[in-house]
């Protein structure tokens, strides 16, 4: 990677990603760009405001600025898109085949993430394989499948360096989620710290995979940056550092907040796309291909997450 355009940067991952990025790469050499319908848009040098369903003014930010990556974050999450799933459809897709098209035709790599949210009821859920039965019941789920095979024929096909990962829930402290299944797993850190206690709208005993972000940052890099004759597979590979359920996460907090409580009021919609999705993904093929190798572990995490957000 030499010029990066990330799009969705405003989000949760881009918020992280584009720091790590500029540290690496320089300043000049990283594009960010978002739709900019939330107040908050950053005061970057390099930030265009962009709709990546707009083919055109999509392919000019690449163009004009010469990159050779695009990192396609701008989607819809899981939860919001079952409250309106032609907007996400519209948005994960039409905004993929924009970016896979503008790959093709500029020559650029091309990073698209998936997720847990790929698998569904019927795959097995303990250790689940890289390869496996893939049918989601939610309409996030059905883009990211759709979006792993659209990406692996633009390899196939016309030879587009498209490379994904599925991350698991992603932890973090700079930009809240938006609107996903496994975000009680942030919001749980902020109230916390505020309140010593959360309610937590995922049920005990349900297990999903996770990765703190600094983690989920490198294994973009690092998948990016990998040696292309060693990747046997394109998209996408498994990630995960830990699993565990809201219980678990609360033994983590008292660690370090004895006093910490927590309680439940379990949000139906939400809870059956978690019971959808595998407790713990089987991660050898993304190690052996490309060296995945996360650093935090769910105590480690949560000590950081704490420390960082206290100080925020
Ligand atoms: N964190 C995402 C969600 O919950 C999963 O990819 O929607």
């Amino acid at each position: 990677m030499k010029k990066i355009l990330i799009t969705g940067s405003t989000g949760q991952i881009g918020a992280d990603l584009a720091e790590r990025l500029r540290e690496q790469y320089g300043e000049d050499n990283v594009i960010t760009s978002a739709r900019g319908v939330s107040a908050d848009i950053p005061n970057e040098p390099l930030f265009e405001r962009l709709d990546v369903t707009d083919a055109q003014a999509f392919y000019d930010i690449a163009k004009k600025h010469q990159v050779d990556t695009i990192l396609h974050l701008a989607a819809v999450l899981s939860a919001v898109g079952e409250k309106d799933p032609q907007l996400l459809w519209h948005i994960n897709m039409n905004g993929l085949q924009n970016a896979l098209e503008i790959s093709r035709e500029l020559g650029t790599a091309l990073f698209v993430p998936s997720s847990i949210g790929a698998f569904g009821p019927s795959t097995p859920k303990v250790g689940t394989p890289q390869v496996t039965i893939q049918r989601p019941t939610t309409m996030y789920g059905v883009s990211k499948v759709a979006g792993e095979l659209m990406c692996d024929y633009y390899y196939l096909k016309y030879g587009v360096d498209t490379r994904g990962v599925r991350f698991p829930g992603l932890i973090s402290y700079k930009a809240l989620p938006g609107g996903g299944t496994t975000d009680y797993a942030v919001h749980i850190y902020y109230d916390a710290l505020k309140k010593n206690h959360y309610t937590s709208f995922i049920a005990a005993g349900t297990k999903m995979d996770m990765m703190y972000m600094p983690d989920a940052v490198e294994c973009i890099i690092d998948l990016m940056e990998a040696d292309p004759s060693r990747l046997i597979d394109r998209n996408a590979f498994n990630v995960s550092s830990m699993s565990f359920d809201p219980e678990e996460l609360k033994e983590s907090i008292r660690k370090v907040l004895p006093d910490f409580t927590l309680d439940y009021d379990v949000d139906p919609v939400r809870q059956a796309i978690a019971e959808s999705w595998p407790d713990s993904l089987d991660c050898t093929e993304a190690r052996e291909q490309w060296g995945f190798n996360p650093q935090y572990d769910l105590d480690a995490m949560t000590v950081d997450m704490l420390e960082k957000l206290g100080q925020k």
